[in-house]
């Protein structure tokens, strides 16, 4: 079910600062915008996004994964009661640092986005920027990609691409891949909203 106005309603998951998720809600407030964000969830309390999330005036619920301890589909269902009665349609993780079940994962199976800062398939997982380096890449970047069980295996929607300059380092061109994501995931996010609104 979309909103009255016609847009995909979707959830944000974070788990840190939330920079990717800003750059999804300022964009949802174009007129044409083919989502609206219904509800930003964190699995950490501390989250600077949550403030930032709440100060764009969207709902926003921390969720903390730790009293669920080792239980992380139990965490996951208090996840989905709250997205569920928000009847969120598409769920963009943004910087969400948890593993995903198959519990969750299959229930949101092609309506669930990841942005990734690398070129994937290069450098699925952490430390992105220094394996580019190290690798001596000329370029890096970042990639939007569907949920599946294989950690940043899903099949990808848009990638966007920085040079990687002869004297970056980790933190110098992970700021440029950032400024990158700001740009690629609300296209990415708008574009998918869009083919399945037409569906
Ligand atoms: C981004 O680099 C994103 O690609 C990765 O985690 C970082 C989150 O940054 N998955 P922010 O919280 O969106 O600022």
């Amino acid at each position: 079910m979309s909103d009255a106005d016609g847009r995909v309603r979707a959830a944000i998951l974070i788990s840190g600062a939330g920079s990717n998720m800003t750059a999804l809600i300022e964009a949802a407030r174009r007129p044409e915008s083919a989502y609206s964000v219904a509800l930003v969830v964190s699995n950490n309390p501390d989250a600077g996004g949550l403030a930032l999330a709440a100060a764009q005036g969207v709902e926003t619920i921390a969720i903390d994964h730790r009293p669920f301890g080792k239980d992380r589909t139990a965490h996951e269902a208090a996840v989905q009661v709250e997205l569920e009665r928000r009847r969120v349609e598409v769920v963009a993780l943004a910087g969400y640092m948890r593993l995903l079940t198959p519990w969750l994962v299959s229930r949101w199976e092609g309506r669930m986005l990841n942005i990734h800062p690398s070129l994937l398939p290069l450098y699925p997982g952490l430390d992105t920027h220094s394996r580019a380096i190290a690798a001596g890449d000329a370029e890096a970047g970042c990639t939007v990609h569907l949920v599946t069980e294989g950690v940043d295996e899903g099949p990808i929607l848009d990638q966007a691409r920085v040079p990687i300059l002869p004297d970056d380092t980790p933190a110098s061109l992970a700021q440029r891949v950032l400024a990158a994501e700001h740009g690629l995931y609300p296209k990415a996010l708008d574009a998918f909203c869009a083919r399945i609104r037409s569906l």
